[in-house]
């Protein structure tokens, strides 16, 4: 007998949504089944692009049929809020794009709700979930390389979207530290935890955004994690950690599928490598699939409160820099 398959609606058809509708052919527990757009046609083509039996020309409508199990929110970081609380309304599973919301409040907002609703909520931060991710915090954890002493972790790229595009666009929470720099912040929160000081200082643009961003987070016992994100530049995206007894270094673009290379300080190499399977956006989409499946609300692989703390995080960073989000800040600007 075929066991259940959790029924997605993607909404938005963006450049993210395209990608994880791809992944969910590489599931096991889920199907493509809606999409919804602000436009009746650009649902109809994504619909004919990938064979999905449902497409709508407006969010209310996606999230108003009864066949769909769970939403893939893949809009911009302002509307994350809104378009979450529209899923979760109408009892809707959810899994949002990174950020969860764009500050504290935002993420507090859409926790009491899905917990209010007891619907699962996520944020789809895909790089926990991969293999190479999941086995640095294993060798973390089984102390491969003693105590960490210092995180660098980059992400930096020339952007070619324009002014209006998302990624240097105030009114779309534009900037590299929700963007880009949540990634690098993840994996400290993932590996060293709460840092006890930060320090951040931000190149900004004409709106008032981040488009290079560095930041240092201090834990105790003089230990470090040193980051930064850019739109403006083209730099190796890498990431390594560095013990008492040896350091693991990330490739090249860390965050997406890759080797980890382990070194230890007597100088033996060992380098994981990890069989490809699909684009690496299945992970997530699996993950959220089990949990609701098994009647979960939460993934304890990436819990609510990892979304809450990641954008306290980010919070600080941002208030330490000047970078404000009319109309969704007001927990920031206090
Ligand atoms: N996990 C990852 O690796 C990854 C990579 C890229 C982006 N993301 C995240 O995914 C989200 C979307 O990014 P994206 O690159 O897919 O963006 P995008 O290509 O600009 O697509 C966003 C989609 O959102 C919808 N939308 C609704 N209101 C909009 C508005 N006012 N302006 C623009 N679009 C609007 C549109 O879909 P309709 O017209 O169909 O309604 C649009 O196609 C962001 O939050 C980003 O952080 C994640």
């Amino acid at each position: 007998m075929e066991s259940k398959k959790i029924k997605w609606g993607i909404l938005g058809t963006g450049r993210i949504a395209h990608v994880f509708a791809t992944a969910l052919r590489d599931t096991t527990n889920s199907e493509l089944y809606a999409v919804g757009s602000r436009s009746v046609e650009k649902a109809k083509e994504f619909a004919m692009d990938y064979g999905i039996p449902k497409s709508y020309g407006s969010y209310e409508e996606l999230v108003d049929d009864p066949q769909v199990d769970a939403i893939y929110v893949a809009t911009p970081h302002h509307l994350h809020l809104e378009n979450t609380l529209l899923a979760l309304n109408h009892q809707k599973h959810v899994l949002c794009e990174k950020p969860l919301g764009v500050n504290e409040r935002e993420v507090r907002l859409v926790i009491e709700k899905a917990t209010a609703n007891k619907l699962f909520l996520m944020e789809a931060l895909w790089s926990r979930f991969l293999p190479n991710i999941m086995k640095t915090k294993e060798l973390i954890e089984s102390r491969a390389i003693g105590d960490i002493k210092l995180l660098t972790a980059y992400f930096a790229f020339k952007s070619n979207l324009g002014p209006a595009g998302r990624h240097f666009n105030k009114e779309l929470c534009g900037g590299t530290v929700l963007d880009i720099g949540i990634y690098n912040i993840f994996l400290s929160q993932l590996l060293m935890g709460k840092p006890t000081s930060i320090t951040a200082m931000a190149g900004l643009s004409d709106q008032g955004i981040d488009t290079t961003c560095s930041y240092t987070f201090k834990y105790d016992d003089e230990t470090l994690a040193v980051m930064y994100s850019s739109f403006l530049v083209d730099s190796p995206i890498v990431a390594e950690i560095y013990g008492t007894t040896g350091k693991i270094m990330l490739e090249h673009r860390w965050f997406a599928p890759g080797k980890v290379k382990l070194i230890h300080t007597g100088g033996s190499e060992v380098i994981f490598e990890f069989e490809e399977k699909g684009n690496g956006y299945q992970y997530e989409a699996e993950e959220a699939a089990r949990c609701i499946l098994e009647g979960k609300t939460q993934s304890e692989m990436w819990s609510l409160n990892d979304s809450l703390e990641l954008v306290k995080t980010m919070d600080t960073i941002r208030k330490e820099c000047g970078i404000i989000y009319q109309g969704h800040d007001t927990s920031v600007t206090q």
